[in-house]
């Protein structure tokens, strides 16, 4: 058995990584966690001549490179097992430095049909207006259909593992096989799928995309996002989209998101196991008209998940709603003590949205979704028998 080592990042456990990745004893104080350097410029050599103002090799600028986005790069691209990272603003700048980098005018996309809401806008409008980027929105958990939306012309095919809002789930290593087989590249957005959890890189996607907003950080209290993949891709998302367009991340969040990263595992556990047992009560209620949650038997991707996942989970975030119209959602929900109705998700207490069918992403949605609407629900930390007792008391509430 070789020996683990902190110096040697790969000999650790994804635990022991997520605790040490990253942090460093540091030189000038000593202190054994890495300081929040909120220093903007950094101090130059004496003959500055051949360094390169737009460089990120070296901490110069905060635009450029900073110690504690250095320092979260380096635990997110370990943990997600990717050779680089570049961390951002926020995830939906982490998006954005994808397709602006990737794509130029003429090129075609195959876009997942169900995503993010700012995935989609950016493909439906604003790419195809502004840079003559067109795109094609298919059910990525058919990878035929994603074969068949391929062009000449497609450079980049854009999926959700699991999609948010519908739990719909890609099988990655398939898709990946067909973006390849047409010369484009695959990025993931894996925000609900967190290492361990799921590490699309090993099924051949290209490029990981996370919102660190969301369960990575895990306390509802600061932004950012991050792209992993190889150099090559990271360089030319750093001298395209970061430094040149300016969307950093600052080093109080980043520093924030590193602490929030360590307990991912220990976090993840409690979410993934809380959210089954929530899921399923909600499955047997009868004032429930739906439930899609990826480890449902009736999910109609349950068993791809299992095999995808390896058994560790489905994640945290489900979809549901009440047999009865838009204003007995929105009761329901002002009935609930502990669940808080808020956007936003992966957090460390349990969030809830009620969402109407309206927008034209609701079209790519199940009947299911259009009929009743949605509640997204990010199930959080607290104990799971508080959860389902609220969930229970305000579904007698609203039936009463
Ligand atoms: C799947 C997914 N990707 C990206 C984003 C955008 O992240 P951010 O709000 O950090 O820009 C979200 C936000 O909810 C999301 O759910």
């Amino acid at each position: 058995m070789t020996r683990p080592d902190k110096e040697r990042p790969e000999s650790l456990g994804f635990a022991t990584q997520a605790v040490h990745a990253g942090n460093a004893v540091d030189a000038g104080s000593g202190a054994i966690r890495t300081p929040i350097v909120m220093a903007n410029s950094y101090a130059l050599p004496e003959d500055p001549e051949n360094l390169s103002w737009s460089g990120f090799d070296v901490p110069l600028y905060t635009r450029n490179t900073g110690a504690n986005q250095r320092a979260l790069q380096d635990k997110l691209a370990l943990l997600e097992q990717g050779e680089d990272a570049v961390v951002l603003a926020t995830g939906v700048a982490a998006l954005h430095a994808v397709f602006f980098t990737f794509l130029r005018t003429g090129d075609h996309a195959v876009i997942s049909d169900v995503t993010y809401e700012a995935s989609y806008r950016l493909f439906a409008e604003i790419l195809p207006r502004r840079y003559g980027v067109e795109a094609t929105f298919v059910d990525t958990s058919d990878p035929e259909a994603v074969r068949a939306a391929m062009r000449p012309t497609t450079k980049l095919v854009h999926t959700e593992v699991i999609a948010n809002p519908t739990t719909r789930v890609c099988d990655i290593a398939a898709v990946a096989e067909v973006a390849h087989a047409g010369g484009a590249l695959l990025s993931v957005d894996s925000t609900f799928t967190p290492p361990p959890l799921y590490r699309p890189l090993t099924a051949g996607a290209d490029l990981v995309v996370h919102s660190l907003t969301k369960v990575i950080n895990g306390h509802g209290d600061a932004m950012g996002g991050v792209v992993v993949g190889s150099r090559e891709h990271l360089d030319a998302i750093r001298a395209e989209a970061m430094v040149d367009v300016g969307g950093v991340v600052s080093p109080f969040n980043a520093w924030l998101i590193s602490r929030g990263a360590i307990t991912l595992p220990l976090r993840l556990r409690q979410h993934v196991g809380s959210a089954q047992r929530v899921a399923e009560f909600l499955a047997a209620h009868p004032a429930v008209a739906y439930v899609t949650y990826p480890g449902l038997p009736g999910h109609p991707q349950h068993d791809l998940a299992q095999r995808q996942f390896g058994g560790r989970g489905n994640g945290w975030m489900m979809a549901f709603a009440l047999d009865g119209d838009a204003a007995l959602q929105n009761r329901f929900v002002a009935d609930l003590r502990v669940i808080t109705s808020a956007v936003s998700l992966g957090h460390d207490e349990s969030l809830i949205v009620h969402v109407g069918p309206t927008g034209a992403r609701a079209a790519h949605w199940p009947e299911e979704f259009r009929r009743y609407g949605h509640l997204r629900f990010s199930v959080g930390l607290e104990d799971t028998d508080d959860l389902i007792a609220d969930l229970d008391a305000a579904l007698t509430t609203v039936r009463a």
